[in-house]
């Protein structure tokens, strides 16, 4: 009997479509057993993305999608948790010790709201229950520790590995924390590959034994060095497509689009900053900017837009003077959005191959 109730759930929970992997709920072996007794049905769930703004949804959609299952006087049980593993990058690039996953922010052109982005999504999914870092690999003009509130020279371990610094619970590392920050920086070719090289494999990520599930990178704008320093020298899991709605933005968004494409980075889709424009009086919105821009980029290549950002006089207060919109209200619109953009990048890498490099032992050929 408890035979057959396990085999209808089972089918059933198969017909679920989980909102933030766009996959069957029960993918990437997220169903971990359902068990049956007298008085109650448990289904056991495992999430491969942090669930706590949505594990009462997710629990709410397993229980409609059963009630009509004849599990007779039995009470119904969800239980979900989660667990964040590390994801395949381009084959033959080293990981990165202490990082499950790297996370890339890229966009076409400058000032489309990239940084604003990495650390607002970095946030969300920080207060989503991931441990997350930040790398701010815009040498030419480092944000992050304006936008995290963070100031400050890193320490330096025996092994001259550095220490991040810590920004509302963020590990962060900017060449921002290493230079003043009114000196002009003037790089060269082969020091650009080297700064992003250094900053990320020599910084100390898990100095405190704790691991990081998600490396937010956040990318200088543009398709030049660090974008292919990036592709050869940085496991990334992939990369998600900051653009405004205007036609030149979108042109080079789709350069930049290409660049991944070639390298094999995966896109897990666009995210349309400054979207329309909310006025601070009236609260009347505005499309100034232009509309649907990103939906029709997402269309050309089959991508997904992640998320709509609206041009808000907030967000820039708020990312400038260090407490980004998501900790600073927490409970606004804008904030949701960002949350729920986090939960789709996240959600689209859990349902990804997992890495098993590790599993693997290295292989040294040398000559005798
Ligand atoms: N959605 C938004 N609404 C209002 N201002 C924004 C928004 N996104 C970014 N900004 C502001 O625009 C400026 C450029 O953003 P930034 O994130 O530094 O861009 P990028 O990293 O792409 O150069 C910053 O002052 C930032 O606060
Ligand atoms: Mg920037």
């Amino acid at each position: 009997m408890s035979e057959k109730i396990i085999t209808a759930i089972t089918n059933q929970l198969h017909t679920v479509i989980d909102p933030y992997t766009m996959t069957k709920i029960t993918a990437a072996k997220s169903l971990k057993k359902v068990t049956v007794d007298d008085s109650k049905v448990s289904v056991y769930l495992s999430k491969g993305y942090p669930i706590a703004p949505v594990v009462q949804e997710l629990s709410e959609l397993v229980r409609d999608a059963l009630t009509d299952l004849p599990i007779e006087n039995r009470a119904l049980e969800v239980i979900i948790d989660q667990e964040i593993i590390s994801h395949s990058a381009q084959q033959g690039v080293k990981a990165v010790p202490g990082i499950k996953n790297i996370i890339a922010v890229a966009s076409g052109k400058g000032g489309v709201g990239k940084s604003t982005v990495s650390a607002n999504l970095s946030l969300a999914l920080s207060a989503a229950g991931a441990k997350v870092a930040i790398l701010d690999a815009d040498i030419y003009g480092p944000s992050q520790p304006r936008m995290m509130g963070v100031s400050g020279k890193p320490e330096a371990l025996d092994n001259k590995m550095l220490v991040p610094m810590i920004g509302h619970g963020l590990k962060i590392m900017s060449i921002g924390f290493l230079v003043e920050e009114d000196t002009p920086m003037i790089w060269r070719g082969p020091m650009v590959t080297q700064a992003l090289e250094q900053m990320l494999r020599g910084t100390s990520w898990n100095h405190d034994g704790e691991e990081i599930d998600y490396l937010v990178i956040d990318l200088p704008p543009g398709t030049g060095d660090i974008q292919l320093t990036l592709s050869q020298k940085v496991p990334v899991s992939g990369a998600v497509i900051v653009t405004t709605p205007q036609d030149i933005a979108l042109l080079d968004a789709r350069k930049a689009y290409k660049m991944f494409e070639k390298v094999d980075v995966p896109i897990f889709g666009i995210i349309e900053n400054m979207s329309t424009h909310v006025c601070t009086n009236c609260g009347h919105e505005e499309a100034i900017f232009g509309e649907h821009g990103a939906q029709k980029m997402a269309d050309d290549y089959s991508l997904d837009v992640l998320g709509e950002i609206p041009l808000e006089m907030s967000i820039r207060e708020l990312a400038d003077s260090g407490t980004p919109t998501v900790v600073a209200l927490p409970e606004s619109e804008t904030a949701k959005r960002y949350q729920s953009i986090a939960l789709k990048i996240a959600g689209k890498l859990s349902v990804k191959k997992k890495d098993f490099s590790s599993a693997f032992p290295n292989i040294v050929v040398e000559n005798t």
